[in-house]
């Protein structure tokens, strides 16, 4: 059994913030997305997994490694464009061998892992497996029609969705996937849906079994969902204090302040993160945020948000619902006249009272 994790993509939901880096490494609850994805491999007792990477291999590199730090044995397989699931899939059968294997998009994030899904396909040996959830907005998603437990068809982003089971980005195959992807042509999108290749195994009347997701799922492509994620996981997570409190501080419920991280004069209202390095004064840190390394918050106030490292909060009233990227500064401006001055990452989007 191997493993094919899918850290490629432009991320053109989460722009600006994929304009300079890989969406699969935006932390959640200060990790990235991508090793919440490596520790469920490991998890499922594979060793063997392929990365596929694109523009930002670098980046992904730099992050992963070898693999080690998970116990996992990492190649590096390149993508030249963002060509589809099942083109990923295609270009990785040197990789892939003979061996059944799953494949997991980088950026999804599921509760439980995947090591019940895997266990499932290794006890009944279908040609494919696939993981369903159900969502209250199908249309943004692959969608399954099942009959009897059975899947019967496949639909990549339909208009009108025949049901609520949205295909989750993990999914099992043996080789017959490879001669499926060759098969298919490019959707309207212009890629190689995988969707598309796992209904040409149906057709061909090969086995495909469904499995259904326990506990929650997130596909993190986009803002909303990015900032539901984090307070998911922050909810589950247990308090720890590794950095240094003042005494007029007040840490309530599930706070987690990692290294040489300091808290002065402020209160943080869990679940919340204040990172390595980060120092948080005269400031409100509300439910669900996370404040990545080396950042500032001083004379501030802010929730429901994700601020990633190296930035400044100062001087602000309140944010919520917020993603302030690396090296970011949000301020107040002594200078007359009083006026909003913005130098804001194309594609951003800032909402203002
Ligand atoms: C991809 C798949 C889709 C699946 C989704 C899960 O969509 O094409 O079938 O439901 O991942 O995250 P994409 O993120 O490429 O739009």
């Amino acid at each position: 059994m191997k493993a094919l994790v899918l850290s490629g993509g432009k991320g053109t939901r989460l722009r600006p913030i994929t304009h300079t880096s890989a969406k699969q490494l935006v932390p959640i609850a200060n990790k990235p997305i991508l090793f919440y994805v490596l520790e469920a491999v490991a998890q499922a007792g594979i060793r063997e997994t392929g990365i596929v990477v694109g523009d930002t291999a670098d980046e992904i590199r730099a992050a992963v490694g070898d693999g080690s730090a998970w116990g996992l044995r990492v190649t590096y397989i390149p993508q030249e464009a963002p060509l589809g699931l099942a083109h990923a899939v295609k270009i990785s059968e040197g990789f892939i061998g003979g061996d059944p294997f799953v494949m997991m998009l980088g950026d999804n994030l599921l509760r439980d892992g995947i090591k019940e899904f895997v266990k499932e396909f290794e006890e009944k040996r279908p040609n494919a497996q696939i993981l369903l959830a159900k969502v209250a907005r199908p249309e943004q998603f692959g969608v399954a029609e099942l009959s009897d437990g059975k899947v019967l068809r496949l639909t990549e982003k339909p208009k009108d969705p025949r049901s609520d089971l949205a295909l989750v980005g993990v999914y099992m195959f043996d080789s017959h996937i490879f001669e499926a992807v060759e098969s298919i042509r490019p959707s309207a999108r212009g890629e190689l849906e995988i969707t598309d290749a796992i209904q040409h195994l149906i057709d061909r009347g090969l086995r495909v079994v469904p499995h259904t997701v326990t506990g929650w799922w997130k596909d993190t492509g986009k803002l909303e969902d990015l900032l539901e994620a984090n307070r998911l996981v922050l909810e589950s997570q247990k308090p720890r204090n590794d950095g240094a409190t003042d005494r007029s501080s007040k840490i309530e419920g599930k706070v987690v302040i990692e290294r040489n991280a300091q808290i002065i004069q402020s209160t943080i209202r869990g679940p919340a993160i204040i990172g390595e390095n980060s120092s948080v004064r005269n400031s409100y840190v509300g439910p669900y945020t996370a404040v990545y390394h080396h950042s500032v918050l001083e004379n501030c106030e802010i929730e429901h948000s994700i601020v990633l490292e190296h930035s400044m909060i100062s001087n602000v009233r309140r944010i919520e619902g917020s993603l302030i990227g690396q090296n970011a500064v949000v301020t107040q401006s002594p200078a007359k006249p009083s006026a909003y001055r913005i130098m804001i990452g194309d594609s951003s989007r800032v909402e203002v009272p």
